[in-house]
């Protein structure tokens, strides 16, 4: 039986995960393990890799998820799906050093203790090839990380753990968000009581093979991380991505309203209609690249979804106007007026889209919600279980 699961998320991993699991049953003698692997169908084939391997070798397993993306969620499911009592997480590509496991399985049988974070900036630990600027960049970035959340961690950007079962399991119950690459992060602003941890060194090695999926996103979810722990997490975390965007779309239909309006002396209703149809689209755009990055719209569904993201956002505007224009002739402010009407709007287009737009449409009927890339509960369910 398994001491210990460790769970792989896999994205294009074909060339890494056959050299993983040797490395790790030559870190691990004497220890029963299993590995669980979570392919979001890459195309790379590296299913179909992990198939074979585990029809050679029963410790491993290949959770494929079809139709689905994302990195929280994909530990998160793996890690649910582990026997063990002790469970971990670890990269595929060979960055993280799987030399260190036993180290932190020793830590961990000490009961007080519920976390071991692998970490490349405590003690002797380090990262390998990095320039000076990413250094830097990342090292600023756990500062901030640091200081919004309630542990001391020195890496809390980890992507290499291991932890009790039922300490994650408290965690999901808890209703970790399971959106992003931040797992552990999440898992310490969830967990109901704070986790005891210690942390152990190591080197982040270069990339074994292939490349690395989070570069180019990593800025916009720690932006948006930031604002999810700054603004309590009484807010859902799409919600604050999808305000980003449209932040965004509000520059973009400035630009064109001013080259159009200022620069090509196009009538101005005429170009603020043509600004605002650019800024919704780009708005769909956007929020179908970050937002929902996990349940990204493709092919036709990318029109059917602009159409619904169209007329959804066209009578938020409606709702927008509206109100404000109601609070203004009641002797609201001007500008108070302005921000209600806006909050109103963006409350209605996120929700209305998030229903009709992004939705899957084989989503459970029953009122029950399952999935982890689903809601969380809101601010008041969280208060009244913390105090109970
Ligand atoms: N299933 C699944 N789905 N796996 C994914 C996805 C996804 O959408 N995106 C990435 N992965 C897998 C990769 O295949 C790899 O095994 C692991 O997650 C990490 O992805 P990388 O693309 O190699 O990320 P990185 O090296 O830039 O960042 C890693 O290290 C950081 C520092 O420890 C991640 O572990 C970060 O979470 C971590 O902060
Ligand atoms: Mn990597």
């Amino acid at each position: 039986m398994p001491q210990l699961s460790i769970v792989v998320p896999t994205f294009n991993e074909v060339g890494n995960v056959v050299e993983l699991r040797d490395r790790v049953a030559a870190a691990l003698p004497g220890i029963d393990w299993e590995l669980i692997f979570v392919d979001d169908d890459s195309p790379d084939g590296t299913a179909r890799r992990l198939a074979e391997l585990a029809q050679q070798d029963p410790r491993v397993r290949c959770l494929l998820r079809i139709g689905r993306r994302g990195l929280s969620s994909a530990c998160i499911e793996g890690l649910l799906a582990a026997s063990a009592p002790f469970v971990a997480v670890i990269d595929a590509d060979l960055q993280h050093d799987e030399t260190r496991l036993p180290v932190m399985l020793d830590l961990l049988r000490d009961p007080t203790i519920d976390v071991v974070v692998g970490s490349r900036y405590a003690g002797s630990g380090s990262v390998e090839g990095w320039d000076r600027s990413r250094a830097t960049i990342s090292r600023v970035a756990t500062r901030l990380a640091r200081l919004v959340l309630r542990a001391e961690l020195k890496d809390p950007m980890s992507g290499f753990f291991m932890m009790r079962r039922e300490v994650l399991l408290r965690c999901v119950r808890a209703g970790v968000s399971g959106v992003g690459f931040k797992i552990l992060l999440d898992l310490f602003a969830t967990s109901p009581t704070p986790l005891s941890f210690r942390e152990v060194s190591y080197t982040f090695r270069n990339r074994h093979s292939g490349e690395s999926k989070l570069d180019t996103n990593v800025a916009w979810e720690f932006i948006v991380m930031l604002l999810d722990r700054f603004f309590g997490r009484a807010v859902p975390i799409r919600f604050i991505a999808f305000s980003l965007v449209g932040g965004i779309g509000l520059v973009l239909h400035l630009l064109v309203l001013g080259l159009l309006f200022r620069v090509g002396s196009v009538e101005f209703g005429m170009a603020q209609s043509v600004a605002t149809l650019v800024a919704m689209t780009g708005n769909f755009v956007l929020n179908n690249l970050l937002t929902y990055r996990d349940m990204r719209l493709r092919g036709w569904g990318l029109l059917r979804g602009w159409v619904s993201f169209v007329v959804a956002c066209g009578l938020g505007a409606l709702a927008n106007v509206g109100i404000a224009n109601y609070l203004f002739e009641h002797q609201t402010w001007w500008m108070a007026s302005a921000v209600a009407g806006v909050l109103v709007g963006a409350v209605w287009n996120y929700a209305v889209t998030a229903v009709y737009t992004w939705k899957k449409p084989q989503a459970p009927k029953s009122g029950t919600r399952t999935g982890l890339t689903q809601r969380r509960p809101g601010m008041i369910a969280r208060l009244v279980r913390r105090s109970s």
